[in-house]
């Protein structure tokens, strides 16, 4: 298998609390997108932390190909393969 596995091409709209750290996925396998469940073992990848400053919506990268982890870029319009989903 290929991985980053493309989870969507799009962004995920998330609700983050202020101070509170969470693991966005880098690998596409979490059944918890896009936040990161434990299924990247093996795999060479891992989770990418990161700390919500404040209550706010964030658009959290659903490629996995982002050049701003974890947020979205717009990367995602421009990938030139199918999505598996
Ligand atoms: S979903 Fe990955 S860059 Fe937008």
């Amino acid at each position: 298998m290929q991985l980053p596995k493309i989870t969507q091409k799009g962004p995920y709209k998330v609700n983050v609390e202020a101070g509170k750290t969470y693991f966005w996925c880098t690998c596409g396998l979490s059944q918890n997108q896009p936040f990161c469940d434990g299924q990247h073992k093996g795999s060479g990848l891992k989770s990418r932390p990161f700390v919500a400053e404040r209550n706010q919506t964030l658009y959290l990268c659903g490629c996995k190909a982002t050049q701003e982890a974890p947020f979205c870029d717009g990367t995602h319009s421009s990938l030139k393969v199918n999505d598996p989903s």
